[in-house]
């Protein structure tokens, strides 16, 4: 990034969304590098909103930042950004000169163990780079601005760095996807039936308490974990099985490796040292009514989980009316306080303008 001695000042503002991986990452080395390729779905109704006001000072010392999250200062968010840009100084050269404030919300509720740090930072690398391409004039294309955001968001949060496109991803090297690394997430376009990209993703929270055991020591627990070298090669299996799965519109297929997936990361954390259980009874009980409705009625619904008691149901659009009355009456009477987002594949963020 070429310096520039100007004082420059602005707004920027990016829409961001969360995403449902498939593939699960789980395991990291270096600086958030993954030990095996991920594959998400970008989502549409579960997003960040974030806007930075910016000042870059030539003469200024020292970063000053300010972070509000629903129009309340928090302290957390703002330490956690904080250490992202102080993490990596050779990714911000400009950090000591600028000024920046951050104001950030959800569609979503917090701690409704909807993947929030994968919005906000894919939000926040967004507008950095925004922010980056104003303020230097950088001679970088539109994908290359794309691959930056992706690379800063994975810095701050890995599954962040596959929410800055939409559709299905892919972070983390694999052969099936030329140009995959482990550095930044690529889009997938080609390979993948239709049925897929307008697929249903419907989250039911079953307990929306704060998770007990953060990301970042539920990676550290693949350190010294007896199956872990087993679980990268199984990951890296399950893209290439997933890769005929999406190619073939394999609707079985992919409900199978998506399952497998969910309860592989819980099984994981289960049989870790320390040991985590993050599944809840009525997480247990939602999971044995989509599997008893798919057996009895042969309706093509499967279960995902992210780290936590909360699950994602998919199924294909031309079923959702159908998914929508099982969900209603199966499923419903295992959710807490009525939390049910219906959710789907979506587009990828979108640069928001700035109320005037
Ligand atoms: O991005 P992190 O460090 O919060 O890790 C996310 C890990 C999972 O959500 C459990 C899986 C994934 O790939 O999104």
């Amino acid at each position: 990034m070429k310096s520039n001695n100007k004082h420059s000042q602005g707004r920027v503002a990016w829409r961001s969304p969360s995403n449902i991986a498939l593939v699960k990452y789980w395991g990291k080395y270096g600086r958030q590098l993954p030990k095996n390729p991920s594959l998400s779905f970008t989502l549409s109704e579960a997003y960040t909103d974030t806007y930075v006001e910016y000042d870059i000072d030539p003469n200024r010392a020292q970063l000053e930042l300010t972070f509000s999250f629903h129009g309340k200062t928090h302290a957390a968010f703002e330490d956690k950004i904080r250490k992202f840009f102080m993490a990596n100084p050779d990714d911000f050269p400009y950090i000591n000169q600028l000024k920046i404030n951050i104001s950030s919300q959800n569609s979503f509720p917090h701690s409704a163990g909807i993947a929030s740090s994968a919005s906000s930072m894919s939000a926040l690398a967004l507008c950095l780079v925004h922010m980056e391409q104003k303020v230097y004039e950088s001679s970088l294309g539109q994908a290359q601005l794309f691959t930056r955001a992706s690379h800063l968001a994975r810095l701050a949060s890995g599954s962040a760095s596959r929410s800055v496109y939409g559709g299905l991803v892919c972070w983390g090297e694999t052969e099936w996807v030329t140009g995959s690394s482990d550095y930044y997430a690529v889009p997938i376009s080609q390979g993948v039936d239709p049925v897929f990209l307008s697929f249903e993703n419907t989250i039911l929270m079953v307990d929306k308490g704060e998770k007990p055991v953060s990301s970042t020591a539920g990676h550290a627990l693949m350190n010294k974990h007896p199956y872990a070298e087993m679980r990268y090669y199984v990951a890296r299996d399950h893209v290439n099985q997933f890769s005929e799965a999406l190619a073939n519109g394999d609707i079985a297929a992919f409900g199978r490796l998506l399952e497998n997936e969910a309860l592989a990361l819980h099984g994981l954390m289960m049989n870790s040292d320390p040991s985590f259980i993050l599944l809840k009874p009525n997480t247990l009980s939602i999971i044995e009514a989509i599997r008893e409705v798919r057996d009895s009625e042969d309706f093509p619904w499967y279960f995902t989980l992210d780290a936590g008691p909360n699950v994602h149901v998919m199924y294909p659009h031309e079923v959702a009316t159908q998914a929508r009355k099982y969900i209603e009456t199966r499923l419903q009477p295992f959710v807490q306080d009525n939390g049910i987002l219906y959710d789907r594949v979506g587009q990828g963020p979108s640069a928001l303008v700035w109320p005037s």
